[in-house]
């Protein structure tokens, strides 16, 4: 064989993976564990993880790195806080010197933050191909930052990996060629599924004297639900305040800053601090339900069959709301405490895992890039 060729064929693959904010390394977790064990794949891909810093605290970060085994991150840009244009443009500044360093073949993004998006585009400008892991969700809110991260991530991505038909039917409208899509299944699941054996009850379960299937799990953290103060307060002031229901709020730092001047009023509710994801998931698995404005707690509840009320009023998931747990309440947070009754009866709407939520999303994700050039 001419030699050329052969070098074009033995050429090791750079694929850039980012990773920035607390969901992206519960999404990326699953490629490395079976990347590791793979001799096949690790002779024909290496990867370089970079994470951008977004999300920086021992709770939010590490800890989730810890618990998934994911690889220290080649480099780390520590971008932490700001507004969106401080965020995005720091890490564009510093992935694209990294880029010029070194070039990759391909960058790896998921979900829908400011990391995705800052990184995708700098990829793109510098010819480095584009792959989105959890592409096509649209939830038709503009006003939501995820939203515009997403539409513009995959206006310019070259392969997409989806989690639902509806997201590649909502690609497919957009425009984007068939043959670059590829459904997949929901890796978010997958570390979920890998984690089934490892899930700890937190300290707090005893402290509170928790009983399975007793409490409610809260979780908020939405511009929209946790910047305004009043209606932040008014869905509080919507939960079941007395009776015999515990209600526990793991509380985002987003989250925190704000509740620093209420909290005092809700003695009801018991405010905690962020708990790691081992943890988060046994609160989640026994908890009787779960309300939440988080896309990937409404996923997780699907998988383990626990009611979900949604405080929002659209979803890019709909698959959680058709096939799975969830319900979407919107404002309407009067509706909270009938929702509650009903999960209380065991009369909670019947529902069913999304198709290729099976916990091998990653492998076929591995199996598809291993195929590339
Ligand atoms: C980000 C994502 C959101 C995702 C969420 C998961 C964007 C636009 N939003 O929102 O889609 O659902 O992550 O958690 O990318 N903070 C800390 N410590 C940290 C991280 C954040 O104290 O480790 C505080 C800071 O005060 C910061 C605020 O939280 O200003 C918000 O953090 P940011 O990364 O801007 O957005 P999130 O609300 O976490």
């Amino acid at each position: 064989m001419n030699i050329a060729i052969q070098m074009i064929k033995n050429k090791k693959l750079l694929i850039d993976i980012i990773v920035g904010a607390r969901p992206n390394f519960i999404k990326v977790a699953p490629i490395f564990k079976i990347y590791k064990n793979n001799k096949k794949i690790k002779k024909k891909i290496k990867f370089r993880l970079i994470h951008t810093g977004q999300h920086y605290d021992y709770d939010m970060s590490e800890i989730i790195f810890k618990q998934l085994k994911i690889p220290k991150p080649h480099v780390n840009f520590n971008i932490g806080s700001g507004s969106h244009a401080q965020q995005c443009a720091k890490i564009m500044l510093k992935y694209e010197q990294t880029l010029i360093q070194k070039k990759s073949d391909y960058c790896i993004v998921v979900g829908d933050v400011n990391s995705t998006l800052a990184c995708s585009i700098t990829a793109k400008k510098l010819n480095v191909k584009v792959i989105h892991i959890e592409a096509g969700l649209r939830s038709n809110d503009m006003t939501m930052p995820e939203e515009i991260n997403r539409i513009v991530t995959d206006s310019i991505s070259d392969i997409y990996f989806t989690t639902s038909k509806y997201a590649v039917n909502n690609l497919m409208k957009e425009g984007v060629k068939k043959k670059n899509i590829y459904f997949v299944g929901n890796i978010m699941i997958d570390s979920l599924m890998n984690s089934l054996d490892f899930i700890k009850k937190p300290e707090i379960f005893k402290k509170l004297k928790l009983e399975n299937e007793k409490y409610i799990l809260l979780t908020l953290h939405r511009p929209d639900n946790v910047d305004n103060i009043k209606k932040l307060k008014n869905l509080i002031l919507n939960l079941p305040s007395k009776d015999r229901l515990k209600i526990i709020f793991p509380v985002h730092p987003r989250t925190k800053r704000l509740l620093k001047n209420i909290e005092a009023h809700f003695k009801f509710i018991n405010f905690i601090d962020p708990l790691s994801y081992f943890e988060f998931s046994y609160l989640l698995k026994k908890c009787l339900i779960v309300i939440t404005d988080s896309g990937g707690v409404t996923e997780e509840a699907t998988v383990y069959s626990k009611p979900c009320i949604t405080v929002r009023n659209n979803t890019e998931r709909p698959e959680t709301v058709i096939d799975g747990t969830n319900i979407l309440v919107g404002n309407h947070y009067k509706k909270i405490s009938n929702f509650i009754n009903k999960a209380y009866k065991g009369k909670w709407k019947r529902s069913k895992i999304p198709e290729m939520w099976d916990g091998k999303t990653a492998t076929r994700i591995l199996k598809i890039l291993y195929n590339f050039q």
